[in-house]
């Protein structure tokens, strides 16, 4: 079948014409396989891909021993048993725990957004109140609770605010007033403003991507998140870190081992499975033990049919077995990698003088068409060229280097780039900047 057939049947049967519709994107590409750093389209065409499908490939597509991992799971008979414990979530939970230090109790889920949702839920719980802070330019899941827009333009957001809150863009129509009520959004290194609403309202929470990776990667100023930290404790509010796209990627023990910050719940997904659905809730054994308080109106209810299914939890225990092993040895080659990919495009940038700022977290990096470095989204609202951020997307991808054709989304890198991989990038980058 040809790319265009595949959208014409798409299209009369999906609402939307694509399942998850922020994948919506210009070029439409009809994606067929893939392999360690390559995408193919459905005639043929090879991309190098830094999308890794919003992250969570760090592997590389179709990593052997992961692979090898869910046949096994497949080929024993390890079907999703749904009654009792199993194996899988036993092991799971224990590399969990070891991998990363603040979860002392872990719960196994499908998805980033069901471990968001369930994290509000305890904090609600476990502190009596209702409020949540969330951080503008930051995505915390799809559900209402955390729904406000994250790209919201300088026109709907209006001049900068602090000390104080964001009005309420909702990222959805359908979201009760009471629900927007109750989000309150601040920006991104601004303690100021944090203190602000933890003053002036009840707040159960304050969710937030230590890095914030949906708007490209805005890396948190020094003694930013200890700050939270400590105005967490100050105002008796749960911290939780939303470590779905910075957690395994970062490193092992996710960003908060990196700047040595401790939240009281975190949250995981993407990378834990290098690409199967798994997200993970997991922090204070005092607070994830709601979930099982002897006392049935103290407690909280987590439930789900396919939590913890056989294939997804094997393929997260291949995973972090690959991520740990050796000491970690594997974070060193996708650092080297990732480092050849940022000083190639920062000479080529140079060179031509093309105003441009390359940010970078571990193996996550972001080209801004600017002079600096972004704070946070309001900066890049105001500084970043878009039009050309679109542009530069969709010409490399006719170069056959595929990064997710909308301005300001993240680039992955995988431990399945080569040196080559990247040489073939700075090469297609030069031929695209060359034709400026
Ligand atoms: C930081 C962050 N949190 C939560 C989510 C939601 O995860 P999922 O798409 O698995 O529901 C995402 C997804 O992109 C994310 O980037």
């Amino acid at each position: 079948m040809t790319s265009q057939s595949i959208i014409e049947q798409s299209q009369r049967h999906i609402a939307g014409g694509v399942v998850s519709l922020n994948r919506k994107a210009s070029p439409h590409l009809v994606f067929v396989r893939a392999e360690g750093s390559r995408l193919f389209d459905a005639e043929g065409r090879s991309y190098i891909d830094y999308h890794a499908a919003f992250a969570p490939h760090l592997l590389g597509h179709h990593h052997p021993e992961v692979t090898e991992a869910v046949r096994t799971a497949l080929d024993r008979g390890w079907s999703l048993m749904g009654s009792g414990t199993t194996p899988w979530e036993a092991e799971l939970s224990a590399l969990l725990c070891q991998a990363v230090p603040s979860l002392e109790r872990v719960q196994i889920l499908n998805t980033g957004s069901e471990a968001s949702q369930l994290a509000i839920r305890l904090a609600r719980a476990h502190t009596g109140r209702e409020d949540v802070v969330v951080t503008l330019g930051g995505y915390n899941g799809w559900h209402d609770e955390v729904g406000r827009a994250v790209m919201p333009s300088l026109a709907e957001i209006g001049p900068r605010i602090s000390a104080g809150e964001y009005p309420l863009l909702p990222i959805s129509a359908g979201i009760p007033e009471s629900t927007q009520r109750r989000i309150h959004t601040v920006n991104f290194n601004d303690l100021e403003s944090v203190e602000n609403v933890f003053r002036t309202h009840r707040i159960a929470c304050l969710m937030t991507e230590p890095v914030l990776q949906n708007v490209g990667v805005v890396l948190p100023q020094p003694g930013y998140l200890q700050g939270l930290r400590d105005l967490c404790d100050r105002y008796g509010v749960v911290f939780v870190m939303d470590e779905v796209k910075t957690g395994f990627r970062s490193a092992l023990g996710g960003y908060q081992s990196v700047a040595g910050v401790r939240p009281d719940l975190s949250i995981f997904g993407k990378a834990v499975a290098n690409g199967y659905p798994l997200g993970v809730l997991g922090g204070r054994a005092e607070i994830m033990n709601l979930f099982a308080h002897p006392d049935a109106r103290k407690r909280v209810l987590v439930a789900g049919t396919y939590n913890g299914h056989p294939v997804n939890a094997s393929a997260a225990i291949a995973t972090l077995k690959i991520l740990g092993r050796d000491g970690g040895a594997i974070y060193s080659e996708i650092e080297k990698r990732s480092v050849q990919l940022q000083q190639g495009l920062e000479s080529l940038f140079a060179e031509k003088g093309i105003p441009s700022t390359i940010t970078r977290n571990a193996s996550a990096l972001c080209l801004y068409f600017m002079n600096h470095a972004p704070e946070d989204w309001h900066d890049i609202l105001e500084f970043h060229d878009f039009a050309l951020d679109a542009r530069y997307r969709r010409e490399l991808i006719d170069e056959g280097v595929y990064n997710f054709p909308v301005a300001c989304k993240q680039s992955s890198i995988s431990a399945a780039h080569t040196e080559d991989d990247i040489a073939q990038t700075l090469e297609a980058a030069r031929r695209v900047v060359g034709r400026w």
